[in-house]
């Protein structure tokens, strides 16, 4: 029975144009990808989520898309696509697409006739207004590089409203030949074979968007109609989401009929993600153990998506501006590092200053909480940025394969690749590839692919309850516990730079031979749990007791 696969997946992150290149011009492709599933069966993870796919003039990365039913030619083509999605599921792996439908580019076939007359049969699947609204200049996503949200078209003679850039021009949720596009868009992919979607912006495809009103009134019941659609067509796909909204406001996202999530199945967790930043930045599992405590009881069905990195800036902007400030001197520290007066655009390694310990600590304590991880390609061998390059890209760096030229992302000559690849210093692709790391027991990746093992074997952590332990525990130390039908795992992390021992032997008289299963170093046994040695910057995780679902 594998139902609710989602909450035991290991959800890893990719952009097919700077993962593998296999035709050497210097675009990452399917093929290339196709090419690298064995790495990651290897590595363990058991669903890939891929960034934008379709055809798009790549003004945001594909977030801009022009034709929703293809595949972008410099990827290959549908047919590639099929075959990945075979050769995926041959090593039981799934695969989920981004669904990115809050807007198009402004070159999709459907805007360029909106705006060429009132009469065009697709005026009414974007959002116009004949007077410059009243908040124009509220709502923007990326303050200081979007100056506002209705733009004036001077071929239309009218004024359309773009959440994001203004080459994203927003489809009209409130037209019923618009959601039907939607669900059409999502049965065909469906019918390919994906395991389910990433919703891109989902609080803004539910927004019925009225000029001049910036709290225009949100229809929630579209995600249910989705939900359903989808469920029909794939009993078990999913629909995982990004939702960055006000944590009171994230339960309507999941729906409620009955107990049972009848809406979304999956939404990242930012608050949580905020949170840990802070966490790492002030040594201290405080902001952790409030982000366990706040977090809202879900309906059944239900799963948190975990993250450290994704593809855009580390947002910030659920902190107060103090924490903010916090974790901005400890994580990035220049102003280049900054984006959106919210963000940091850095890879995880070198926020961390390139410190094994720390980075096996964040990585262990992200992978042990409550959901289901994400991980972004490049951060198992600890990959850096490239801050000379604009905004986000500084992290859409080719992925660095070995010592090979273009890190072995490609034989194209350097000028031709899709973004450049890190060749200098310490995260250089001649210092951090996967080559270099494959063979190494010692190894990062290596370490990735134990902990993601180690992982998979407790179900009970991404299915079952995750709770704070609140026993007194020395600073730095966080304890908590998942629990399910397969067992109980207990975890240490120790945030601080401190060795610390740990009393947990109030929980002995539940342990049945409790063991160390993933920790940092070798320490003394379990025991009686009431002398747990945790190093500074170390982690245990503790099989304390078999369930009944596994004998
Ligand atoms: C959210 C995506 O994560 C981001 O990369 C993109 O720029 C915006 N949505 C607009 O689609």
């Amino acid at each position: 029975m594998n139902d609710r696969w989602y909450s035991e997946a290991v959800v890893y992150c990719l952009d097919i144009d700077t993962y593998a290149d296999s035709n050497g011009d210097g675009v990452g492709d399917i093929q290339g990808l196709i090419g690298r599933l064995d790495y990651l069966a290897r590595l363990g993870v058991t669903c890939l989520w891929l960034h934008p796919i379709h055809p798009s003039p790549n003004r945001d990365d594909g977030y801009d898309a022009t034709d929703f039913y293809n595949i972008d030619p410099r990827f290959g083509t549908l047919g590639d696509f099929a075959e990945l999605l075979h050769q995926a599921a041959n090593r039981g792996i799934r695969v989920i697409i981004d669904l990115v439908v809050n807007h198009t580019s402004n070159e999709h076939p459907w805007f360029v006739s909106a705006r060429s007359s009132p009469d065009s049969p697709y005026r009414d699947w974007y959002v116009w207004s004949d007077q410059e609204p009243a908040d124009r200049f509220q709502g923007m996503v990326f303050p200081g590089e979007q100056h506002e949200t209705w733009s004036y078209d001077r071929t239309a003679k009218s004024w359309y409203y773009h959440r994001f850039y203004r080459f994203q021009p927003d489809l009209n949720f409130s037209n019923p030949a618009v959601r039907a596009e939607i669900k059409k868009i999502i049965s065909f992919w469906l019918q390919l074979g994906v395991s389910g979607f990433r919703i891109d912006a989902a609080p803004f495809i539910i927004e019925l968007t009225e000029p001049g009103n910036p709290n225009s009134p949100k229809d929630f019941e579209f995600l249910t109609d989705l939900r359903q659609h989808v469920q029909w067509r794939r009993g078990d796909a999913v629909l995982l989401a990004e939702a960055n909204v006000e944590p009171d406001q994230l339960v309507a996202y999941f729906g409620d009929r009955g107990g049972s999530g009848n809406r979304l199945h999956m939404l990242f967790d930012f608050m949580l993600n905020g949170r840990l930043m802070l966490a790492l930045a002030r040594h201290d599992p405080e902001p952790v153990i409030d982000a366990l405590r706040d977090t809202p009881a879900l309906p059944y069905g239900a799963s948190w998506a975990t993250f450290l990195r994704n593809h855009d800036e580390i947002d910030l902007s659920r902190l107060t501006a103090e924490q903010r400030n916090q974790v901005f001197e400890k994580f990035g520290p220049d102003e280049e590092m900054r984006i959106y007066d919210r963000g940091i655009r850095r890879r995880f390694a070198p926020m961390l200053g390139n410190d094994r310990r720390r980075i096996e600590l964040a990585y262990a304590l992200q992978f042990s909480l409550r959901g289901t991880p994400v991980l972004r390609y490049g951060e198992e061998i600890g990959m850096g940025e490239d801050l000379s390059l604009p905004g986000r890209e500084s992290i859409r760096t080719p992925m660095q394969w070995s010592y090979k030229q273009n890190a072995g992302f490609s034989t194209a000559d350097p000028e031709q690749l899709v973004r450049p690849v890190i060749d200098s210093g310490e995260f250089g692709y001649e210092t951090v590839n996967v080559t270099a790391q494959r063979g190494d027991p010692g190894s990062l990746l290596s370490w990735f692919e134990r902990m993601i093992r180690t992982l998979r074997e407790a179900p009970e952590v991404g299915k079952g309850t995750c709770t704070h332990i609140d026993v007194v525990l020395p600073p730095g130390v966080l304890a908590h516990r998942a629990d399910g039908s397969t067992g109980t795992m207990v975890f240490l992390h120790n945030l601080g730079p401190d060795d610390a021992t740990v009393d947990l032997g109030s929980l002995y008289e539940e342990a049945d031979l409790p063991i160390d299963v993933l920790t940092d170093r070798r320490y003394r046994p379990v025991g009686k749990l009431d002398e747990l040695q945790v190093a500074g910057y170390g982690y245990r995780w503790i099989r304390l007791c078999r369930g009944d679902a596994v004998s």
